[in-house]
């Protein structure tokens, strides 16, 4: 089975998204961090992220979750019916990311390996949160600090969860 990594970027209060978008300006900083650590590996999305139009997808492969039966996509996406069904539909995968948003996050939590959290130390309002978890399940492996103005807008923090169990 693959490594199951989460990926993400919430304020201070916890705000992932607001009317279907991010809740702040472009953070470069971030772009580029998770273009480095998803490359040439497959993503898991909710049916709202992918209907995002500024949604992020994989060159490798996307799958989009949704109770919808007959829900069509674009070519590159393949619709499953459940997260569990996308994790199997990777078994082949080194690694594979779960992009969220809430409520799948929410499924993905308690069968995350890893989790790569960029904390954008600011208040926004939002509509969708990144849900609280068991901090103490996890070790930070990796932290990295951006300052604003260095190639983001708001002072960042990128953290990199592993979890204690994964060999
Ligand atoms: N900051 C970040 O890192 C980040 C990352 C991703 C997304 N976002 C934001 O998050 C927001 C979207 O999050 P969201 O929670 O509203 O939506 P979402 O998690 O992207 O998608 C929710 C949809 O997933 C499907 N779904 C959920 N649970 C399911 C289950 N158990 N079985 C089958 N299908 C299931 C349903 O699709 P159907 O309704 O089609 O059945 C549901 O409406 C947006 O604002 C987006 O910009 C932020």
């Amino acid at each position: 089975m693959p490594i199951i990594s989460l990926i993400a970027a919430m304020s201070e209060n916890r705000a992932i998204g607001l009317n279907n978008a991010l809740p702040w300006e472009p953070i470069p900083a971030d772009w580029d961090n998770l273009k480095k650590v998803t490359e040439g590996k497959k993503m898991i999305m909710g049916r709202k992220s992918y209907d995002n139009p500024h949604r992020i997808w994989s060159e490798v492969g996307n799958y989009v979750i949704t109770r919808q039966h007959d829900y069509e996509v674009e070519s590159g996406f393949e619709v499953v019916s459940s997260l569990e069904e996308a994790i199997e539909k990777c078994a082949d995968q080194t690694e594979v990311f779960v992009l969220g948003g809430e409520e799948i996050f929410r499924l993905a939590i308690p069968l995350a390996d890893k989790l790569y959290l960029t904390l954008v130390h600011e208040t926004f309002t939002g509509d969708t949160f990144f849900p609280t978890f068991d901090e103490s399940e996890f070790d930070v492996i990796e932290r990295k600090e951006f300052k604003a103005g260095e190639n983001t807008p708001y002072a960042i923090s990128i953290l990199t969860y592993r979890r204690k169990s994964l060999n």
